[in-house]
């Protein structure tokens, strides 16, 4: 095998940089919020594998048998050398997509891009193992940063990946310069695969935030330890409980989480002290879920031809292969 080779565009002094000015912005505005990224610590990322097994969160699984009934077709039609993955997250869906583009014969090279270089390691490590002839080259980076950055195309055609809904995860002027930043970094006829949740029945989109288990309301407290543990911060993470709501003007599932009492928390490494009402939400992470013509509507403008979608029977979740043009 050949030695994957690892780029860092992204250092661990910049993530606490990101984090402190996060911090600094979120919870000094008035609804308080934090962006949804530091809920994935070594903690959150478990709490959210356990997540995708839960009855009621159905995203994971019907994306899953989407990729694994489409992904031949969608290796046929992207006839690329290169697969990108952007959060390269869950490897099972990476596996579909290696080895159906190794079976077309045209892939090369894989370029897993995350945030966390620990478990970007270990992916591209286990991918070397099991993919030979496969040249591995990660980059730890940030999707919203950092596109610029992806090793150009060598002749071939790249597929970018950003599978699992994470695009649902960005304010809509983040996403429209995610896709804008992504198109600038492509060439024509270069390719993006999303996979993106649809807006359905709200009765089946919040109990998907608001498991029965209780993992959910787990993993968004997380953010909480994260920031006792990265900022010294005091919060008392028992106090505050989980809420998640459906937001039918935006099109999103909000998380926040909920003071139970007035609170004082302390967080000596941004120099603030906040105070909390008793029952003030603060919002952890928005969800979007999206509706088929506005969402191609915006991948047009961006610079993208008409996509290819495939959805489930109860068009809950899509697959979305968008060619740049
Ligand atoms: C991993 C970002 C796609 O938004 O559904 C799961 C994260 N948040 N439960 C999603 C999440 C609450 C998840 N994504």
């Amino acid at each position: 095998m050949t030695a994957p080779e690892l780029e860092v565009y992204l250092s661990d002094s910049d993530a606490t940089d990101a984090l402190h000015h996060d911090v600094r912005a979120g919870l000094s505005a008035d609804p308080k919020w934090l962006p949804p990224k530091w809920l994935y610590d070594a903690r959150g990322s478990e709490l959210f594998e356990q997540i995708t097994t839960q009855p009621e969160y159905y995203p994971t699984r019907t994306e899953r048998e989407l990729l694994r009934h489409n992904v031949r077709e969608i290796a046929v039609q992207s006839e690329a050398d290169t697969l990108v993955e952007l959060g390269s997250g869950s490897s099972e869906k990476t596996r579909l997509l290696l080895d159906a583009l190794m079976a077309t014969g045209s892939l090369q090279r894989f370029v897993p891009l995350d945030v966390s270089e620990s478990a970007l390691r270990a992916a591209m490590l286990a991918v070397a193992q099991e993919y030979p002839g496969l040249t591995v080259r990660g980059a730890v980076g940030d999707f919203t940063q950092h596109l610029e950055l992806l090793p150009a195309s060598r002749g071939g055609r790249r597929l970018v990946a950003f599978l699992g809904g994470t695009i649902g995860n960005l304010l809509p002027a983040e996403r429209a310069a995610f896709f804008t930043a992504l198109r600038a970094a492509l060439d024509p006829g270069e390719l993006l695969l999303l996979g993106a949740g649809l807006s359905t029945d709200p009765a089946v989109m919040l109990p998907a935030y608001d498991d029965a288990a209780g993992v959910t309301a787990e993993f968004n407290r997380n953010v909480l330890h994260v920031l006792n543990r990265e900022l010294k911060a005091d919060f008392d993470v028992d106090a505050f409980d989980h809420v998640s709501v459906w937001d039918p003007q935006s099109g999103w599932i909000e998380m926040r989480l909920r003071a139970c009492r007035a609170m004082t928390v302390r967080l000596p490494a941004v120099g603030m002290t906040i105070h909390y009402a008793q029952g003030e939400e603060m919002r952890t992470e928005i969800s979007s879920k999206f509706q088929r013509a506005a969402f191609g509507a915006e991948l047009r403008e961006a610079g993208f031809a008409d996509p290819t979608w495939w959805t489930d029977p109860d068009e809950r979740f899509a697959l979305i292969l968008a060619a740049a043009t």
